[in-house]
């Protein structure tokens, strides 16, 4: 037997790695950069620090041995796993490789996506999926269906554990959705990404509908439309971007804190524009962008799902160091109310807010309820249920604004101090009322009004009379209510003192399996 040496099993290893490397050959390679896209292995490299990645399982392969599977093997089996850092902290990372038999997902392709998220909470570490796929692998049949429901399974259990973050780079179908739904954001690349649970030609046998994938599965259609997905980007440079933005809000996992960082911004910053930014007039939009840009840290407000419920703004920002989790009602779209997808929006949002540690800051300025029948029977009571469940089991700091209406349940529905905020504070036009003025004003005055000689004038007199007593935030300040009411310019300096105020927070609930929250 002739003995191997060192260097010639040194250059078999490295061989296996090129092997490895190549995923399905120059040819495959070629194609998917025609499609547009990046490979699994220059995603990676992209999205993590540079030479930070580890590779874990590359030379793991299937064992399936039906319709001549025996005789086609790749290392690595269509999925490029490990782990690496995004701005020096540690992410673990699957990357579902097209170029070998279209990313399809067999028993060891699964078993090398549990691994790593295995890891991710067993170390703490958030995990970034990267699919594209042509979904369960057929020939491996319900070996690859038990590898999603592995997955599945791990996605649930990680969840509010640590972050997990889905991105969509190229076809995901069939059940394969479920993973991306069961984290925390999807991100969605536009053109490449497809995300649907039936396409085209089964809708078009079943329900006879003529639809393209774009149409039911698009980025721009699961953004905007379904609320699936949370991002959209027109390029992968882009979406990697915004993961890594995503990265620097979030604590590594549900033990920790989020990530402290001194921008150098003074907390107490006065900002006086901000007192021309809300109209008194309770009937006039605006951007509340504008608000919460001049709040904080360097004007950087990182807006999450901005392309959907438009009336609800959610998304995390700096103030004086501190990440806070902001919800807004939107009074530029549909005077900001409160509809089915704006409650679910905000809803999801406190929840992951509040499993991660992150301080909820809400800003008010609500008239109420969508009136419908669309709303009534797709189940507004339901999914506005969820919005009060949210915050009442939250216990995270949490601060409210209120910046002008904040009416009747709606008041009670975004953080009231009943619901647990632990500061209120409000501008000096917050108007907080079972309703607005003029409505108020024709109920309680109709036999004053109805027996006036000139019921128009005294309607106006009367309502006039109501808003002056009623239509502010002192009657709720009286109450204690609201903790302080405040000038515009105030806001940045209260919040930062609040933050300080609750960091010791500590809320205990009692001890239940779980709560059975609206849905
Ligand atoms: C095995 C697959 C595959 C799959 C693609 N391939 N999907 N192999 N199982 N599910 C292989 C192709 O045979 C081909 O192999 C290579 O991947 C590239 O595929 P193409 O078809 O050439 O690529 P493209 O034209 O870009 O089309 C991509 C695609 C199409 C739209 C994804 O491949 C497709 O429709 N695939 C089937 C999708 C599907 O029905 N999946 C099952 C969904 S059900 P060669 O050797 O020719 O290069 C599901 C259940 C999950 O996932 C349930 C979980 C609970």
């Amino acid at each position: 037997m002739s003995e191997r040496t060192i260097g010639e099993l040194c250059e078999t290893l490295m061989r296996l790695r090129e092997e490895a490397e190549a995923g399905g050959g120059d040819k495959a390679v070629a194609k998917q950069h025609e499609k547009g896209k990046m490979t699994a292995r220059e995603r990676v490299d992209k999205l993590l620090d540079e030479g930070s990645f580890v590779e874990l399982d590359a030379f793991v392969e299937h064992r399936c041995v039906n319709f001549g599977m025996e005789k086609k093997a790749f290392p690595g089996d269509g999925v490029v796993t490990g782990y690496g850092t995004v701005d020096g902290r540690l992410v673990y990372i699957y990357s579902q490789d097209f170029t070998v038999m279209g990313g399809s997902l067999g028993e060891m392709h699964a078993k090398k996506i549990c691994k790593v998220m295995d890891l991710a909470m067993q170390n703490g570490a958030p995990v970034l999926g990267l699919n594209d796929s042509g979904g369960a692998r057929i020939q491996e049949a319900v070996d690859s269906l038990s590898g999603y429901g592995n997955i599945f399974f791990r996605n649930t259990i990680a969840s509010g554990v640590v972050p997990q973050l889905s991105v969509i780079l190229g076809p995901t179908a069939g059940g394969a959705v479920y993973s991306p739904a069961l984290t925390d954001f999807i991100f969605m690349v536009d053109k490449i990404g497809i995300l649907h649970i039936t396409g085209p030609a089964v809708i078009k046998a079943v329900t006879g509908e003529d639809v393209t994938s774009e149409q039911i599965g698009g980025a721009m259609a699961h953004n905007q439309i379904s609320g699936n997905a949370h991002f959209f980007a027109t390029t992968e440079d882009e979406c990697f971007g915004q993961i890594r933005k995503m990265l620097s809000y979030l604590p590594s996992n549900n033990m920790e804190e989020p990530p402290f960082c001194d921008s150098g911004d003074d907390p107490y910053r006065v900002d006086e524009s901000l007192r021309d930014i809300v109209p008194t007039n309770p009937n006039k939009g605006y951007k509340v962008q504008d608000v919460l840009t001049r709040i904080a840290d360097g004007g950087e407000f990182f807006e999450v799902q901005p392309l959907w419920a438009k009336n609800m703004v959610t998304g995390f920002m700096r103030v004086g160091g501190f990440v806070t989790g902001i919800i807004a009602n939107q009074a530029a779209i549909m005077a900001g109310c409160l509809d089915i997808d704006a409650s679910d929006k905000a809803s999801r949002f406190i929840r992951y807010c509040d499993a991660f540690n992150i301080p909820i800051v809400t800003f008010v300025d609500v008239p109420g309820y969508l009136p419908g029948k669309a709303q009534e029977l797709g189940g507004i009571i339901r999914h506005g249920a969820k919005l009060l469940y949210a915050y009442s089991e939250s216990t995270v700091p949490m601060i409210t604004v209120v910046l002008r209406k904040a009416y009747g349940g709606a008041y009670l529905g975004m953080c009231s101090k009943d619901l647990g905020a632990d500061v209120v504070l409000a501008w000096p036009q917050a108007e907080i009322a079972v309703m607005g003025a003029e409505g108020a004003g024709n109920i309680i005055f109709k036999k004053e009004i109805d027996g006036a000689k000139d019921p128009q004038a005294m309607r106006t007199q009367m309502i006039e009379e109501y808003r002056e007593a009623f239509a502010t935030p002192y009657q709720a300040a009286k109450r204690g209510f609201v903790d302080r009411v405040i000038l515009p310019e105030e806001t940045r300096a209260e919040i930062y003192r609040a933050l300080v105020q609750c960091e010791g927070k500590r809320q205990l609930r009692p001890r239940r399996k779980h709560g059975v929250m609206p849905c």
